[in-house]
């Protein structure tokens, strides 16, 4: 493994291997083992979107595996003036140790690994999410002891965490479940690679549908970054795609409620069911942490 541009060029084997580092490193911290895995090294971190966790869990972990970590705006960049990620690749390459890069087009990430000779970590575009659904399947194994056999649901926009959650889910052996309208799908590269999968993936527009027997249900915004314009319109949309405590009752009784984060209550989940679970959710936001440490680990130890 050279890069985490999207979980399509996973193997479970990998991924299984991150949540067992993940979980280890976990455990060491809780402990004060430490871990100085990557000491003396540097990861470049550029963001052209908004963010609190994936910043601070990345910078934070750098430092706890004994390097550094430096937030690189787009806005200060050159790349935010035009320069091509092609050349920005090849000049960071040289002083760095690794990228993670937020950005809006899956094709800048993966131009970055291409033309870049250093690990490159994809920390969400408007295709893909990797870095939470790692921290999500470790928090569900945290949570039920197993993620094989077990149904994810997902409600709401088929977006870049609808993207992720449905290639994680069936790679690790879930059951996944989608309600999401029509005109809002996942990508039809995601729901080509679900094909393989036969009846444990399921698509449908009925919230009920895809909540029954559930044992994690996750939802996200129903506007994502970059589609604030569209905010008005897509609230009427989504109108009927909420996790609230009515479709918790067709799910199982023990289900678990997961939100990436940021959360619009009153929208995509109910205050009620938020804080009913915040529990489960902020284990989630913490394993950011972890599971990017692990990834960092895997592809940065020299
Ligand atoms: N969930 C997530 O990626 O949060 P941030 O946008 O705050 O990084
Ligand atoms: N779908 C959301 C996820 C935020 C972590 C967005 O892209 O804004």
């Amino acid at each position: 493994m050279k890069h985490l541009l999207k979980l399509l060029d996973l193997s479970k084997e990998e991924i299984m291997d991150i949540l067992n580092l993940a979980d280890q490193l976990k455990y060491e911290l809780k402990h004060g083992i430490e871990h100085k895995i990557l000491a003396g090294q540097t990861l470049g971190m550029i963001f052209q979107k908004s963010s609190t966790r994936t910043r601070v869990s990345f910078e934070t972990g750098m430092y706890q595996l004994g390097g550094q970590a430096l937030f690189l705006s787009s806005r200060d960049l050159q790349i935010g003036r035009g320069e091509p990620v092609e050349d920005t690749a090849r000049v960071l390459s040289r002083y760095l140790d690794g990228i993670m890069i937020r950005t809006f087009e899956q094709r800048e990430v993966e131009a970055l690994a291409e033309y870049g000779s250093i690990p490159i970590i994809n920390g969400l575009t408007d295709f893909c999410h990797p870095c939470q659904v790692l921290a999500d399947l470790m928090t569900i194994r945290e949570h039920k002891g197993t993620l094989e056999g077990l149904n994810m649901c997902y409600i709401g926009d088929g977006n870049n965490m609808a993207n992720s959650l449905i290639v994680g889910g069936l790679k690790m052996g879930m059951k996944v479940s989608i309600a999401c309208p029509k005109s809002h799908r996942p990508d039809p590269a995601v729901l080509e690679f679900a094909k393989a999968y036969g009846d444990k993936f399921r698509i449908t527009e009925s919230c009920p549908e895809a909540a029954a027997d559930a044992d994690a249900i996750f939802t996200d915004v129903w506007a994502s970054m970059g589609q604030e314009q569209e905010a008005a319109q897509r609230r009427e949309i989504f109108a009927g795609y909420q996790v609230n405590q009515e479709l918790l009752g067709v799910a199982h009784a023990d289900c678990m409620v997961q939100h990436c984060l940021p959360a619009h209550r009153g929208e995509e989940i109910t205050a009620q069911v938020f804080e009913d679970h915040a529990n489960e959710i902020f284990d989630e936001a913490e394993n950011r942490l972890h599971a990017q440490k692990a990834v960092m680990a895997t592809l940065m130890r020299k």
